[in-house]
């Protein structure tokens, strides 16, 4: 059965914009975190303090972080995969983090340069100095429905790598479809896996929309009592280390199909989808919501 109402995970200022080769102003992600603030989402992925080298178009996490006008009821967030970066996060005065592991090796050490074993490894201390700090941590499992470098990934594989980071104490677990290539019955026993080890209400769905599945695998995941929701406004995005990844499923989407099945988000869809106008100008990308350029279109 459906959930009553959704949390929805804005991940367009992180996810979305990670993987934009041409550095975009910091006063244009303020302004996109600010106005997804005022559409309603609260909880945005502001930032993501990871090294400069490696996804340059995030050095700025420092300005993101401490140039944010934080609104009333607005979580702001920032990835955090080793103790350097927590430690500047905190300095910032991140409110929340999170880590984020795979379930695949070669995708593991791909993006953040170590085994899925290092990875936990290293992601118990940052568990523990957030703990120290009062600042909760979400964990992301990627390649959750496959994998750009092993292909088919088991779902037992993803389970043991969430009860990992659920055990640690990540008080939720976002189930990433890094490449988008799932479909709506895989996605469902994925979920199925995972909830034999981790209450259903601990998890999060972060699908990209690749293959133009997401929607579809969302209405699945959604049916099986998922109730947090990963997106992105416009459905920016890619991961830098997936090639040929694309974007998140669409906010905007995802509003549209939750009003549709009644389910609340408390969130503005007229608002959001003139973000997306607004940021697909800004930065001169196509809006790959369709529910964006339909209201646009109105
Ligand atoms: P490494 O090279 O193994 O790290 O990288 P290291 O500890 O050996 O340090 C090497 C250098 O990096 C040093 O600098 C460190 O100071 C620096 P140098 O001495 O060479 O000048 N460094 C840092 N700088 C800033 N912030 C830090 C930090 N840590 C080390 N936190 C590391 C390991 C994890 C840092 C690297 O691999 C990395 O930054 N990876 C980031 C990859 C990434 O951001 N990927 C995209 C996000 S994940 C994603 O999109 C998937 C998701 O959306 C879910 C899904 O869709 O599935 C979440
Ligand atoms: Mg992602």
């Amino acid at each position: 059965t459906f959930p009553k109402q959704v949390r929805l995970v804005e991940v367009g200022p992180r996810d979305g914009l990670q993987n934009e080769p041409e550095p975009i102003r910091t006063e244009t992600k303020l302004e996109l975190i600010d106005r997804l603030g005022a559409a309603g989402l609260a909880y945005i992925e502001a930032a993501s303090f990871v090294s400069p080298k490696w996804v340059p178009q995030m050095a700025d996490h420092r300005e993101v972080m401490t140039g944010l006008s934080r609104r009333k009821g607005v979580t702001y967030a920032a990835l955090t995969p080793n103790l350097k970066g927590l430690e500047a996060a905190l300095e910032c005065g991140v409110e929340e983090v999170a880590v984020f592991g795979a379930a695949s090796e070669a995708f593991s050490q791909k993006n953040i340069n170590c085994s899925v074993a290092e990875s936990l490894a290293r992601f118990e201390p940052v568990l523990e100095r957030a703990r120290g700090a009062n600042v909760r941590v979400r964990g992301y499992v990627s390649c959750v429905l496959g994998c750009p470098y092993e292909g088919e990934i088991a779902p037992a594989k993803v389970a043991e790598v969430a009860k990992a980071l659920y055990d640690m104490g990540c008080y939720e677990v976002s189930l990433g479809d890094t490449i988008g290539v799932g479909t709506p019955l895989k996605a469902k026993r994925m979920v199925e896996a995972v909830s034999r080890d981790i209450p259903m209400d601990k998890l999060a769905a972060h699908f990209h929309d690749t293959y133009g599945q997401a929607l579809a695998n969302l209405y699945a995941v959604l049916e099986e009592g998922i109730s947090v929701v990963d997106s992105s406004v416009a459905g920016l995005g890619g991961c830098p280390y997936a090639k040929g990844a694309s974007g998140n499923v669409a906010s905007e989407d995802v509003v549209y199909l939750l009003n549709g099945l009644g389910i609340e988000t408390g969130i503005d869809l007229d608002a959001l989808a003139a973000t997306g106008s607004w940021i697909t100008q800004a930065i001169g990308r196509p809006n790959r919501s369709k529910v964006g350029v339909a209201l646009a279109a109105k």
